[in-house]
C-alpha cells in the first residue's frame, strides 16, 4: 500500500472545506513541509498477527449480552488499482451504535449507550484481500455543524500497510440514505462518482437468512476506482 502519488488525490476531500465548518481553523494556511521517513518508520512491525484477537472482527459478541440494532454483515476486498487483493492488511473499524452514539467522552448526543456495544472492531485481509465484519447498522447523529445538522449514517475504517506511515482512512456510507444531501463532510469529497465509491452495495447473497443482512464495501486504493481517503 502507498499514500503517495500514485494515488487520484482529486478524488479525496479538500483538507479546506469551509461547509465542514471545523475544516476552516483546522485546515493548515500554509504549505505542508514533507518529511524523509526514517528507516524504523518504514521497516519497524506494524502489528503483530497475535495481537488481532478471534472475536476481533465480531462487533456483536464482545460483551455477555448482543447490541441492540440492526445486526449486519460488512464485507469486501482491498485492492489495488488493477484488482489485485492486498492482503494482510490491518481493517480497523469505529462506529457509533444503533442510536447514533459513540462509547466516548466527546460525544454529547443525548442518545442511549449500549452496554453490549463498543463500537470498534478489526480484521486482517485474507489472501485474496478480503475482510469481514460482523455489526450492529448505526444511527445517524447530530452534530452542530449548521442548523439542524446530522451525519448521514456511517462507519469509519482504517487500513494500515505495510508500515504505520501507510495510513489510509474513509468513511462507509449506506445506499439510499436520505441525509446525503446536507451532510458536508461526505459532500467534501468534490467527484460525485467519487462520492458514489463511500457507499456500501446491498448485498442479498451474503445476507444471512433469518439473521442479518449484508452489504459489500470493496477499498480501492488508488487508480480510477479509488475509494476517497481522508489526508
Ligand atoms: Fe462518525
Amino acid at each position: 500500500m502507498s499514500t503517495s502519488s500514485r494515488r487520484r488525490l482529486d478524488a479525496d476531500p479538500p483538507l479546506l472545506f469551509p461547509d465542514y465548518r471545523a475544516t476552516r481553523t483546522r485546515a493548515p494556511k500554509l504549505p505542508l513541509v514533507p518529511f524523509e521517513h526514517t528507516l524504523s518508520e518504514l521497516t519497524g512491525p506494524v502489528y503483530g498477527h497475535e495481537r488481532i484477537g478471534q472475536g476481533d472482527h465480531d462487533l456483536t459478541q464482545q460483551f455477555e449480552g448482543e447490541p441492540l440494532g440492526e445486526r449486519i454483515v460488512l464485507h469486501g476486498r482491498v485492492v489495488d488499482d488493477d484488482g489485485r487483493p492486498v492482503p494482510d492488511t490491518l481493517v480497523e473499524l469505529w462506529q457509533a451504535n444503533s442510536a447514533g452514539r459513540y462509547r466516548h467522552v466527546v460525544d454529547r448526543h443525548p442518545a442511549p449507550l449500549d452496554p453490549n456495544f463498543a463500537g470498534a472492531g478489526r480484521a486482517v485481509t485474507d489472501s485474496d484481500g478480503r475482510y469481514r465484519f460482523i455489526t450492529i447498522k448505526p444511527g445517524a447523529y447530530p452534530w452542530r455543524n449548521h442548523d439542524n445538522a446530522w451525519r448521514a449514517a456511517h462507519i469509519h475504517l482504517s487500513l494500515f500497510g505495510l508500515a504505520f506511515t501507510q495510513r489510509l482512512v474513509t468513511q462507509m456510507y449506506f445506499p439510499g440514505d436520505p441525509l446525503f444531501f446536507q451532510d458536508p463532510i461526505f459532500n467534501s469529497v468534490p467527484d460525485r462518482d467519487a462520492r458514489e465509491l463511500m457507499i456500501a452495495r446491498f448485498d442479498l447473497e451474503q445476507t444471512v437468512p433469518e439473521w442479518a443482512l449484508a452489504y459489500e464495501f470493496d477499498i480501492v486504493l488508488r487508480g480510477r476506482d479509488a475509494t476517497p481517503f481522508e489526508e
